[in-house]
């Protein structure tokens, strides 16, 4: 392990379920604290579970969800930490905000077509909402509002998890995160 200067960041990783976010996050990583980085992880499935495990899929929800990682994201960022979150975050205008207040700040949009995800369906969580049994689903019957301009665009669907992960850990070098 060695000692590093480091300045911190957050990675958000945004996109549809089963595109792969939490899968590149996690190598990314597993890659960064080999490499005696101090790294923390926000996963949506883990957070709602404790942090906002009061909170459902409404827009209002999904907004407040965000927001509450946001200022985790925010403390640990500022203490330098290299900060890496996977969540659905469907809507611009809060990721935007998000942006807005964590400040050090690179959107990680994992694209992946619809169909593509749907095959994946790691949870089964497509085929239930397909049949009307999970509500609000992103992809099915709720919104995904794109990324417009993500500093990092991962084509989950035509590159590897090992090339998605050489493209993220490529761009916090380019920006200086890394040595
Ligand atoms: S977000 O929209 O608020 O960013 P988040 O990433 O935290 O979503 O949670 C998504 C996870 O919640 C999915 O991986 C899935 O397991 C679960 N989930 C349960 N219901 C839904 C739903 N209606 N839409 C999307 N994800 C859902």
């Amino acid at each position: 392990m060695c000692e590093h200067e480091q300045k911190g960041v957050t990675l958000w990783f945004t996109g549809l379920p089963c595109s792969g976010k939490s899968a590149v996050a996690d190598r990314v990583a597993e890659r960064l604290k080999d490499r005696g980085y101090r790294v923390e992880r926000l996963d949506g499935d883990i957070v709602r579970r404790s942090l906002t495990r009061d909170l459902g899929f409404s827009k209002e929800d999904r907004d407040e969800n965000i927001r509450r990682v946001t200022f985790v994201a925010k403390l640990l960022t500022r203490n330098d930490v290299f900060v890496l979150t996977s969540f659905i975050s469907p809507y611009r205008d809060i990721r935007d905000q998000s942006r807005q207040e964590i400040g050090r700040f690179l959107e990680v949009y994992t694209k992946c077509s619809l169909d593509e995800c749907m095959r994946r369906d790691v949870k089964g969580m497509y085929k239930k909402a397909i049949e009307g049994k999970i509500k609000e689903f992103t992809g099915i019957s709720d919104p995904y509002e794109e990324p417009v301009d993500p500093e990092i665009l991962l084509e989950t669907d035509k590159e590897t998890l090992e090339e998605s992960t050489a493209k993220v850990l490529a761009k916090m070098k380019d920006r200086g995160y890394l040595e």
